[in-house]
């Protein structure tokens, strides 16, 4: 058996003392690992597990694997067995499937013939409708039994000597404490997880031993199931009974996250977690972890992590007794939807004992199990398990009965949010932002967890995903706690293959860029070349009349110098920017320039009009206490569109939260002051914010702008300000200035008098900007390891201010792998001086150079002198 070399390394385990582990468990020589359907599901992913079990072969290390059904199996054997009328077609296509897998693995598909006759012979039954209900678990459980037989069969092809075990045999499900008729099949049982000797005898002989997630047997010896994902569940309680050093489940996400990854892409990596909170999120609806996996190891203080098969560099989430560093209180935001409430209502229950008894005793009566409970003196609103059958004929039985003894109303389609952490309760005065979402909505159910460790809201499910953000938002996404939060779902799955972008100007510069630097320990390096092919793109755009640069975004003379070149006219914000235009270009004819001062001085307004250059007002007061000034002068009025956009909430320049721009319910009062003190109107503006990559923005500004403009007769200027936004990570699509300028058409078409402009900053200079910095010294912090370089947030502190994201790579050791998870930090005294978090680089040592990304705009211009370090000086190329 030929299998590919592989070089992804594998992140280290942290030893068992660290965790908190105790002596025995320590020294177990075995190790759980259960390998999830995704995982045994594909050629390559199998090149990794069998990496991963030499490797703890190397280290003296027993494997006991717990494998789960085929990607899609037990989804597909499940819907046979509602199904019965296509059941027969169907199997066949789950044999085909296993075939498939078993030519791909190159193995005999011999080995799996009883299965499949078994497979057979039950669907045979379930046509001809003589199949009972109690043979369901052993229709749903043939896709584990196939799948390890091939899978053991594959890894002893693969010279690891492993042994198959029934997993029937080891794991007995208790009775369900509902005792439950006879003839209801066991699909979610719950097992005993005693240390077990015999198992451990059995199969002492062994170093390495494969079996069966999901299936276990009742105490009459029938087949049962552990629900579904009930494979981690099977792997918890073999390394219960193994009393194993630690668990380890490998699926297709790198750990536990913040939040579920679909709903919100910024969700954060959990590094760490207790068992309590692992088992909270894992309850309230994060779908990494089976709800009953931790319960056994956190009985026996065995420590569990949870980890990508494919990208086995990646720490993941480890939970234990003792997690290195868990301190932060919000770990995660679980969301659960399709939700049922039970709202029971009852003017006599106040003051009466007995009604919870007796609302209660039905619920146990119909085995409807309840989750979430809130009362008041007349109401008592309960959550059901979302694992209740609630289409099934008990259920109606229950409304009935309850019906009698109080006014019942079902609830459907809820969804609940829940807040997971340590001392919830401290943090509960946090929430108040992200609750502005109910002024207008309904909280069905609010329930503050006794133990403190969930705090949940009950809504709409429409508003649910609506509340899980802003939750997100408020606690957890500001967490500046990089001991429990790893690097976001966003960050870890960048995918290059995206956009296939040409590489960037750097890559191709490296040896100049490395010759540039010589003698130096930091610089802004700016490329014109890339200045001008952005210019060439703004003058590409038909439906523009102008582009102005937005000189703030980098005022450095020679990049000046280049954007004045490449035709582009300027915005200016202050005086001081004007005179640099002034003194640098003293034949730039002043009308292109705009000056767009806000919350300015009166001096400035005035410099502004006696240079000749076009002033821009933003607000009412100038005219209303200045109107003297700009009699009979010609103005453009900055108004605010009402909706900003932009990267960060700092950088959002309309709606009621910014300063900028003239609201729209002062267009009255604008027209009557423009009147009174013969002011011309010439132009409109707004700038919504900046780094948006919405290519529909601009457009939709224009019509605001042009809408407002029909009562000012002599503007002829319609200016969508700027805030083209440019790709931060690799692999992100740039803004597609095309689409931009279609849109604009459309504009111009319903607006052919105006002129449409645009002042973009960054998307000139931004990715034309490279900061260079070299590394100074490494240190090592728990789990972090620190690379510092020459200088930091006194040169670059978009990353401190607004959280930005700027690629970093080791220009002297380009194209190495990245093997080591870096925080790259700067010399200023702040914890925030930090220019990058967990990125993964080669190995740094002191004097390579660093250079971060996309810093041409806003760089430079932002440094600062703080603690009397002086920012990085710019160069040109
Ligand atoms: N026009 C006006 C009126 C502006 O206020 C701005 C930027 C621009 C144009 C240019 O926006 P751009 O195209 O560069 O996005 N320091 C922040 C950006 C602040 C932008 C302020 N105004 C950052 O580093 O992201």
């Amino acid at each position: 058996m030929t299998l590919e070399t592989t070089t992804s390394t594998e992140a280290t385990f942290p030893s068992p003392e660290t965790l908190g582990v105790s002596a025995p468990i320590a020294a177990s020589k075995w190790v759980v690992m259960k390998f999830g359907g995704t995982s045994v599901s594909s050629r390559a992913n199998w090149q990794q597990i069998v990496n991963r079990l030499k490797q703890r072969k190397s280290e003296g290390l027993n494997t006991f694997i717990v494998h789960s059904a085929f990607a899609g199996v037990s989804d597909a054997l499940e819907a046979l067995t509602k199904t019965p009328t296509s059941a027969i077609e169907q199997a066949e296509r789950i044999i085909e499937l296993h075939h498939e897998h078993a030519s791909s693995l190159e193995l005999d598909a011999t080995i799996i013939d009883a299965d499949i006759q078994e497979l057979r012979r039950l669907v045979r039954r379930l046509d001809s409708g003589q199949l009972t209900r109690i043979e369901v678990p052993t229709i749903m459980g043939i896709g584990e039994l196939l799948s390890t037989r091939l899978g053991a069969a594959f890894l002893n092809r693969c010279g690891l000597d492993t042994c198959l075990i029934d997993a029937r045999d080891w794991l007995m499900t208790e009775d369900a404490p509902l005792n439950p008729p006879s003839d209801r099949p066991q699909l979610a049982g719950v097992c005993s997880f005693e240390p077990d000797p015999a198992l451990q005898k059995a199969i002492s002989e062994h170093t390495s031993v494969l079996t069966q997630g999901f299936i276990a047997r009742t105490p009459e010896g029938r087949d049962a199931l552990l629900g579904r994902g009930g494979s981690d569940s099977s792997a918890a309680y073999f390394a219960a009974k193994l009393q194993a050093q630690r668990l380890e489940i490998w699926t297709d996400v790198p750990g536990m996250f913040s939040a579920d990854p679909r709903i919100v892409p910024s969700a954060r990596g959990l590094k760490s977690l207790h068992y309590d909170e692992a088992q909270e999120l894992a309850s309230m609806g994060s779908t990494v972890l089976h709800p009953h996996t931790l319960t056994p190891p956190a009985r026996f203080g065995i420590p569990v992590f949870v980890r990508s098969t494919s990208q086995p560099e990646l720490a993941g989430t480890c939970i234990a007794p003792h997690p290195p560093g868990a301190v932060a209180s919000v770990k995660g935001i679980a969301f659960r939807q399709g939700l049922k409430l039970i709202s029971m209502e009852s003017l006599s229950m106040w003051q009466q004992a007995g009604f919870l008894a007796s609302a209660f005793g039905l619920f146990y009566k119909y085995g409807v199990s309840v989750d979430l409970i809130s009362t008041s003196e007349a109401t008592v609103t309960v959550s059901l398990d979302p694992l209740s059958n609630t289409e099934s004929v008990e259920f109606s039985q229950l409304l009935d009965e309850l019906g009698s003894i109080c006014s019942v109303n079902l609830l459907e389609n809820c969804a609940s949010v829940s807040l997971v952490g340590r001392n919830i309760r401290t943090m509960l005065h946090l929430l108040a932002p992200a609750m502005s979402v109910f002024a207008e909505h309904k909280i069905h159910l609010l329930s503050q967890a006794a133990n403190d460790l969930n705090f949940t809201v009950v809504v709409d499910s429409d508003q649910g995903t609506r509340l899980t953000h802003k939750l997100h938002d408020a606690m957890i996404q500001q967490d500046t706690n990089h001991d429990t939060f790893g690097a976001s779902w966003e960050e870890l799955n960048q995918l290059p293959e995206q956009v296939e972008l040409p590489a960037p100007w750097w890559q191709i510069k490296q040896q100049a860029l490395v010759e540039l630097m010589q003698g130096r320990d930091c610089a802004y390096v700016y490329h014109g070349d890339t200045i001008r092919e952005r210019a060439a793109a703004l003058h590409s755009m038909t439906a523009l009349d102008r582009a102005l640069y937005a000189m703030k975004a980098n005022p450095n003379p020679q990049v000046l110098q280049i954007v004045y070149e490449a035709g582009l006219s300027f915005e200016c914000v202050s005086p001081g920017e004007l005179q640099r235009l002034f003194e640098l270009f003293p034949n730039l004819d002043r009308r292109k320039i705009l000056y767009t001062p806000n919350f300015a001085m009166r001096e400035d307004y005035q410099y502004g009009l006696d240079s000749g250059v076009r002033v821009t007002l933003d607000n009412l007061f100038p005219l209303r206490h200045w109107g003297e000034d700009f009699t009979g002068r010609e103005v453009f009025v900055r108004l605010d569109p009402g909706h900003g956009r932009g990267h960060h909430e700092l950088v959002r320049t309309a709606g009621a939260q910014s300063k900028f721009g003239v609201p729209l319910f002062e267009l009255d009062e604008l027209e009557t002051l423009t009147r009174q003190h013969q002011v011309r109107v010439t132009g409109i503006h707004a700038h919504s914010g900046s780094g948006i990559m919405d290519s529909s923005n601009w457009h939709d500004v224009g019509h605001v702008l042009s809408a407002a403009a029909q009562r000012f007769s002599e503007v002829n200027v319609i200016d969508m300000g700027g805030g083209l936004g440019v790709p931060e990570k690799p692999g992100d699509a740039p803004l597609d200035v095309i689409k931009v300028d279609a849109a604009l058409q459309l504009l111009k078409a319903d607006y052919p008098d105006y002129q449409l402009w645009m002042e973009p900053g960054r998307y000139v200079v931004a990715e034309a900007g490279v900061l260079l910095a070299r590394v100074t010294q490494t240190k090592g912090k728990g789990d972090v390891q620190y690379v510092g370089v020459a200088t930091g947030m006194n040169s670059l502190i978009r990353p401190a201010l607004y959280g930005a994201y700027h690629e970093i790579v080791n220009l002297s050791k380009m194209g190495q792998t990245p093997t080591e998870r870096y925080t790259v930090v700067g010399p200023n005294c702040e914890t925030g001086d930090r220019l990058g978090l967990d990125r993964l680089l080669p190995r740094c040592e002191s004097g390579d150079i660093l250079l971060i990304a996309n810093t041409g705009a806003y760089g430079y211009a932002m440094s600062s002198r703080y603690n009397l370090r002086e920012p990085a000086t710019e160069l040109v190329l």
